[in-house]
């Protein structure tokens, strides 16, 4: 019995699949959120202003964007037995995206449509990190900050209160927003395509942005990048791993084949951060890492390879950087669920049979 359909290449790769509205990514380095640049977005407008955009496909007017961040902290907190389940399951100390999956599973969501539901979830992902974190040490939880969205997510994963460092923060936030159809959104909208309801598919998305990867290797960055003391360090590190033919997380993009422009926004950020904060050090191994996979395999850095040290520097524990970039993801989740079921058509691919055939029964149990 023959399969009739297209065969297409492993992993998907430079397939596509459907058209998409919201943003789109090319070879050469470009990436674009709703017809403006992500670069000028992340220098230009604040972290709920680009979330509004990519959600709803326009820049808001101020009173849409009063009510939008409005909402965004009404919905920040979680109701109490929604937080007394989060601290049981974190007393156990699973990674925070665990915990993160599970508190979206069960915790009590008041709105009832899609782009509401998805938007309280987004909402909550910062006091989840935090309060995850926190139980899972047995420390007290934070209470609920005042300022921008992002000022609040800085303070609530790092305890400080501090406008210029929140602003570093949250252009890498407006970084991992939204990049079309990478897996755990892809994983969404095939969720998504079922009609499964929005939170759901988020947990799809959720479990499918931990592995390593994906979103969980910006935690591996910084642990080799920690470990070199100098450039030379740096180059024996990629020499070893390179020589051993290992894969070196923070390396390599499926989309970006000569640069990752979020990457090189966040390297340009991350020179004038580490002077700021007397670790020029550290930029300087990131450099001699970074030119000497481009020398050695002509693979780039992605942006996981400088969020990790760009994240350090900004004194936020490696236990937060997968949820930060899932938390940030899920206003880009929202906008692939609305867009998925608004024109929806069940993802179910096909596959090619190459297993046993014929095999008989009885001569099996022979
Ligand atoms: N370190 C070393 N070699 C790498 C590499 C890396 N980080 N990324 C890719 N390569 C090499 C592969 O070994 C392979 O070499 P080969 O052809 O000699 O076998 C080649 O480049 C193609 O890699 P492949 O994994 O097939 O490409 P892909 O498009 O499927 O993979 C990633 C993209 C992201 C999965 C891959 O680059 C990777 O695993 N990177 C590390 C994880 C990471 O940083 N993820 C975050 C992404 S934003």
């Amino acid at each position: 019995m023959e399969n009739t359909g297209i065969d297409v290449p492993k992993g998907l790769d430079k397939v596509i699949v459907d058209t998409t509205a919201i943003s789109s990514t090319d070879a050469e380095g470009e990436l674009i959120y709703r017809g403006y640049h992500a670069i000028e977005l992340a220098e230009k407008l604040a972290y709920e202003e680009t979330a509004y955009l990519v959600v709803y496909g326009k820049l808001p007017s101020k009173d849409e964007l009063k009510e939008f961040s409005g909402f965004l902290s009404e919905r920040a907190s979680l109701d109490k037995k929604s937080d007394s389940i989060l601290r049981e399951i974190s007393s156990g100390r699973p990674k925070i995206i665990d915990s993160m999956r599970s508190t979206v599973s069960f915790m009590h969501i008041e709105e009832k449509e899609n782009d509401k539901v998805l938007l309280e979830i987004a909402a909550k992902m910062p006091r989840i990190s935090s309060d995850a974190f926190r139980y899972s040490r047995g420390t007290d939880t934070l209470p609920e900050p005042d300022g921008s969205l992002a000022e609040r997510f800085y303070y609530l994963i790092t305890g400080k209160a501090d406008k210029k460092d929140a602003r570093y923060f949250e252009k890498l936030l407006v970084m991992y927003m939204e990049h079309e159809f990478n897996a755990s959104t892809f994983a969404l909208r095939v969720a998504a395509s079922t009609l499964t309801d929005p939170r759901s598919a988020i947990v799809a998305a959720l479990a499918t942005i931990k592995g390593p990867l994906h979103g969980g290797a910006n935690s591996e960055v910084l642990e080799y990048m920690l470990k070199a003391q100098n450039r030379d360090d740096a180059r024996k590190f990629m020499e070893y791993k390179l020589s051993r033919k290992e894969k070196v997380m923070g390396f390599g993009h499926r989309v970006y084949k000569k640069v990752d422009p979020r990457a090189q926004f966040i390297k340009k950020e991350l020179l004038e951060l580490s002077k700021a904060k007397g670790r020029k050090e550290l930029y300087d191994i990131a450099i001699e890492m970074e030119k000497e996979m481009w020398e050695r395999k002509k693979i780039p850095a992605n942006l996981d390879f400088y969020a990790a040290i760009y994240m350090y520097l900004l004194g936020i524990d490696e236990a937060f950087y997968l949820p930060i970039f899932a938390s940030s993801r899920c206003f880009g989740w929202t906008a692939h669920y609305i867009e998925q079921v608004s024109n929806n058509k069940l993802i179910r691919p096909s596959s090619r049979y190459t297993g046993a055939s014929g095999l008989n029964i009885r001569k099996g149990k022979e």
